[in-house]
């Protein structure tokens, strides 16, 4: 599927807040187009029965719509996409799935975000070691991970983007150690799907953990994982639920006990869906994908790249890596008070945020040069 090239400022409508606030604070929630809240209301008219509708067959087909334009957008296979309500929920499969066994080793970053090493850190009840790999100038360092793997090492699990100064990993180089090395590569994705390019093939993910509620302008509570084919036969679900088979959707003899699990990662979908969620989710991946994510990355490096030139003439330490194959749609910056600049900014409607001692600035593609320009003025 290829997406229309579109005038980016004509979706500046989905987003009726932008005459009042600049919201640059992406990484940390996405706020729901206009047309995801439509979407999501007419789900709840359906409850309110203001429509008679088959619930079952309108809310399976959009769950099966959301696999598509998820495998779409990281280059994957319908089948290897689950519904998931936050990126812990995708870590936890990984963590509870794998055999893992005392004495083997789980590689994290020791700057990770902290959703990416409790479900790890847990396993140490089953005598399963942990180590953090240290960082070089707070980044993942490669040289460093390899010096950490030896015979024990079963895991690695890293973010895609980090958190705090938008450090995109280079997956591909990590994916391709893994794999020689038959390390199981977990990757939270959430600071990077949505505004980032990615083959989850070409990196070799085993598991792509994905909450929906920031890049990709969904709400709390929808997500996704992704298992690779591969991937999916070292997993094996530590919990399952009646919605882990298929009943086609007929559910009018019930009393069948021995159905067998999904052979897709479906398996992991264990329960009632939150079918209003699911309907904001199908509403702002299709927005996302009509609008293409090649031109959100673009479009965000060169919003991102005025505040450079200007961080650079104006002395801001620049927090992020600058490194072309290291930039994501995440900028973060300190100066002599950060924490009153960012409350200035707060002030004057500039959304952005403050992490370790830096301000973050997280721009998506219906922002525009000239509110790049009003924070610079500020500034
Ligand atoms: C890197 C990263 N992972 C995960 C999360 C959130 O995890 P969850 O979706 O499980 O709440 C965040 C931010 O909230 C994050 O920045």
């Amino acid at each position: 599927m290829k997406p229309a090239k579109m005038d980016l400022s004509s979706y500046r409508k989905e987003f009726p807040f932008t005459d009042k606030v600049i919201f640059f604070n992406h990484a940390s929630f996405g706020p729901l187009p206009q047309r995801s809240w439509n979407a999501t209301e007419e789900y709840y008219k359906c409850l309110k029965l203001e429509k008679i509708k088959n619930m079952d067959k309108v809310a399976f087909g959009k769950l099966d719509e959301i696999r598509v334009l998820i495998a779409d957008m990281i280059k994957a296979q319908p089948e290897e996409i689950a519904f998931a309500a936050n990126t812990s929920y995708g870590l936890n499969v990984a963590a509870w799935g794998l055999d893992l066994k005392p004495g083997d080793k789980i590689l994290l970053s020791d700057v990770e975000f902290p959703g990416n090493t409790y479900p790890w850190t847990n396993l140490k009840q089953k005598g399963v070691i942990i180590e953090f790999v240290p960082s070089r100038n707070r980044c993942f360092d490669i040289d460093n991970f390899v010096r950490a793997i030896d015979t024990k090492t079963k895991v690695l699990a890293i973010s895609f983007v980090q958190f705090f100064n938008g450090f995109k990993n280079d997956l591909k180089t990590i994916g391709k150690i893994c794999e020689e090395k038959d390390i199981f590569f977990v990757v939270d994705g959430i600071q990077g799907v949505g505004c980032l390019d990615l083959d989850v093939k070409e990196c070799k993910i085993d598991l792509l953990a994905n909450g929906g509620q920031k890049w990709l302008l969904s709400s709390p509570g929808t997500g996704f994982i992704y298992l690779s084919s591969d991937a999916k036969r070292k997993i094996n679900p530590s919990f399952f639920g009646w919605m882990g088979v298929d009943w086609e959707l007929n559910f009018s003899d019930l009393f069948k006990f021995d159905l067998s699990p999904f052979p897709s990662v479906r398996k992991f979908e264990i329960g009632t869906y939150p079918y209003s969620l699911i309907w904001t989710m199908r509403s702002s991946l299709k927005l996302l994908w009509e609008v293409g994510i090649k031109n959100i990355e673009r479009h965000n490096l060169a919003l991102l790249d005025l505040l450079i030139e200007h961080l650079k003439e104006k002395n801001y330490q620049i927090t992020s890596s600058l490194d072309a194959n290291h930039r994501s749609s995440i900028l973060s910056f300190s100066g002599k008070n950060a924490k009153n600049l960012y409350q200035q900014l707060r002030k004057n409607n500039i959304i952005a945020s403050l992490r370790e001692g830096s301000i973050r600035v997280a721009p998506h593609f219906y922002n525009t040069p000239d509110e790049m320009e009003r924070l610079i003025e500020l500034l």
